[in-house]
């Protein structure tokens, strides 16, 4: 047996794993600024859900998406993204109905079997919000604020917001039957994929990361009803007064298929060509098309694995123990047991080797943990209820501290 990951699957280590979860934290602080409600929903659904909500001609459900018969014989997928099984979970608990506003966010791996390369996983992970019932242009212009908030807190620099409409179903089937004109007689310069897929879906093309970008210059554009103009109008009035910038961009078009209206992606020119660091938008029609309630809804998804990219060269806090116990004689080990929770009890981080070890090579470990203060039991400190206390990362003598009073003085010395 080989100890290695599956290509595309990686381990978290720290100090990577600390960042992300200084990430998650800093989102659910903003969260709850904005009165959002943690969802916790299952990685495993009913394939058929990805493939009706996320879009059967999609790449995530066409190609990406890790699907399999259980063995109670039902057709499963490992969620590629959230949205769908967040909007069935709406569905199934009557969410809408709580009194609150239905807002929330979910934390979590998603998996999608793309080709592997620096920013592009098989397993990363989303932070993702989703408000589900509002149409008011408002409720866009809180999400997309929201998240910037979310990046400006973390100290995220050099992101862009790239913003566009895709109108109303009725916008998009007029402009729906005009591009597939355009495109079915231009049917040899595309490539194979969408050859195959203009058909039931054209607007996927434009998104194609072959044919999008001689199309996004040449094809017709989407023009929208006098609603959906207002509606994105706007959206990007309250904007500006949030103080968000953003380019609105003509070839925004997301690669799912249950977008509407509003449609966004903030990009970081620092992450090379995997640099999406989110994106979402409006899906009014979604939770009615699943069986729901008409409920507009906007929502986004933020990749962890992207924002650790671009945060992972600024300073961390140090999360190395402040404290180190050492028991140099046999018998002071349950005495240097009992200083260890009186430390953590006090609020200080405290670690340890193994107090069965000599004194040298305990010192040693003390040394490689990055602890500030050595804390020292031995014979001489049992008979007298004391504890040595020695700096380790500056220069000082060893003092001798009463036992109670240890975690204390150790607390005054940080914060010093
Ligand atoms: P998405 O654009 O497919 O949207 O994914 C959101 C973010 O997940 C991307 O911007 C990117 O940062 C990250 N991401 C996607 N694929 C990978 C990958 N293979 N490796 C690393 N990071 C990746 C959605 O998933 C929608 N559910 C978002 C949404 C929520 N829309 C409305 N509500």
């Amino acid at each position: 047996m080989s100890a290695r990951s599956l290509r595309g699957f990686r381990d978290l280590l720290p100090p990577e794993s600390e960042l992300f979860a200084r990430i998650e934290a800093r989102a659910r602080e903003v969260f709850s600024l904005y009165g959002y409600q943690e969802l916790r929903i299952p990685t495993i659904e009913m394939k058929e859900l990805f493939v009706k909500s996320t879009g059967d001609t999609t790449d995530i459900v066409e190609k990406e998406m890790y699907a399999f018969t259980d063995g109670g014989g039902r057709e499963v997928a490992v969620r590629p993204e959230g949205t769908p099984g967040m909007v069935r979970a709406y569905i199934e608990h009557n969410l809408g109905q709580t009194g609150r506003n239905s807002k929330f966010f979910y934390i979590g791996s998603m998996f999608r079997a793309e080709r592997p390369q620096a920013g592009r996983y098989r397993e990363f992970e989303q932070i993702d919000a989703e408000y589900i019932g509002n149409p008011a242009p408002a409720a866009d212009a809180e999400t997309i604020s929201m998240l910037l908030d979310l990046l400006g807190r973390l100290g995220v620099e050099g992101c862009s917001v790239e913003l566009n409409s895709l109108g109303c179903a009725e916008c998009r089937r007029n402009y729906r039957t005009t591009l597939l004109d355009y495109l079915r007689a231009r049917r040899e310069r595309l490539c194979e994929p969408c050859q195959g897929r203009i058909e039931r879906n054209p607007l996927r093309a434009l998104d194609c990361k072959t044919d999008g970008p001689w199309l996004s210059g040449e094809a017709p554009k989407l023009q929208l009803c006098p609603d959906c103009a207002a509606h994105f109008a706007d959206t990007q009035r309250l904007l500006g007064l949030a103080g968000v910038p953003y380019n609105v961009n003509p070839n925004l078009v997301r690669g799912l298929d249950y977008y509407s209206r509003t449609v966004f992606e903030v990009r970081s020119t620092l992450l090379g060509s995997q640099d999406a660091v989110a994106g979402g938008g409006r899906y009014d029609d979604l939770v009615k098309s699943m069986g729901g309630p008409a409920a507009p809804a906007i929502g986004w998804g933020m990749g962890v694995d992207r924002l650790a990219m671009l945060l992972k060269d600024k300073p961390q806090p140090d999360t190395a123990p402040k404290t180190f116990v050492i028991a140099a004689a046999k018998e002071a080990g349950d005495r240097a047991f009992e200083l260890l929770a009186a430390l953590r009890a006090a609020g200080v981080s405290a670690d340890f080797s193994n107090f069965a070890l000599s004194l040298r090579s305990q010192m040693r470990s003390a040394d490689k943990s990055g602890a500030a203060y050595a804390l020292i039991v031995g014979e001489d400190e049992l008979k007298a209820g004391t504890a040595a206390l020695k700096p380790l990362k500056a220069p000082g003598e060893q003092t001798a501290v009463p036992f109670a009073e240890a975690p204390a003085r150790v607390k005054q010395l940080l914060g010093a």
